[in-house]
């Protein structure tokens, strides 16, 4: 393939758009820089595939199509939804549901991160309906709390209780609900879920809404 139909080809796969049209923004000179600082219309070009990006979700966003209401794609710039490889989210966030979020178009860490057996520990800061009893952290952390509907017990977690209604909980699967599911099955209720660390990461400075791109060691840290 001639040198332009192959940049044409990779500015497509980053979602710039069709092949036609990058065809024709070579052509147009839109396109400077060589080798890993190639510009668009001056611009760093987006990262290649096998990119990882945090987000801190703000609540009324959905993880899936097939939930109503907004998505998490529409708080990243419109040209990431035409990538291909697709990017997509590690695992899903409630709608309801706060804070750390990631991202990626890398399928082979998207199975090993949300895998079964994946050890990977999320923490979540829960603000619950009434006030904790004292035995939710020895339940939790039994290693036998069936949830409703299901035939195999929860891997062990960790409870810590920061107020009357208010714990952080650390998990390393990833059920359907599970946060909520677990404290439904301890009597109590969730009324507001925000989760605060994915593996080594935590939000840092990053505001509700804003999204960043993970440096190459903070994806090795998820390991
Ligand atoms: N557990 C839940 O119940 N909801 C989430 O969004 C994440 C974990």
């Amino acid at each position: 393939m001639k040198p332009d139909r192959q940049l044409a080809k990779y500015l497509a796969s980053l979602g710039y758009g069709s092949r036609k049209e990058m065809e024709a923004a070579i052509r147009a000179g839109r396109i400077t820089g060589a080798g890993d600082d190639l510009r668009f219309d001056g611009d760093p070009l987006d990262p290649a595939p096998g990119m990882v990006l945090m987000m801190n979700k703000p609540a009324g966003f959905t993880c899936s199509r097939a939930d109503q209401g907004r998505l998490v794609y529409e708080l990243l710039p419109p040209r990431f939804l035409q990538r291909s490889p697709p990017l997509s989210t590690v695992g899903r966030l409630d709608a309801d549901t706060t804070g750390l979020l990631l991202f990626t178009d890398d399928g082979n860490l998207l199975h090993r991160l949300i895998s079964p057996i994946s050890s990977t520990e999320k923490t979540y800061e829960a603000t619950l309906a009434r006030p904790l009893e004292g035995h939710e952290t020895e339940l939790f952390a039994s290693g036998d709390l069936m949830l409703r509907g299901e035939e195999k017990p929860l891997l062990p977690a960790r409870l810590e209780i920061t107020g009357e209604r208010s714990a952080r909980l650390t998990i390393t699967e990833g059920r359907y609900h599970q946060v909520r599911r677990m404290f439904a099955a301890a009597g109590n209720h969730v009324e507001a879920l925000h989760r605060a660390r994915f593996g080594a990461l935590d939000l840092g400075k990053l505001g509700q809404g804003n999204w960043r791109l993970l440096s190459e060691q903070e994806i090795s840290s998820l390991f």
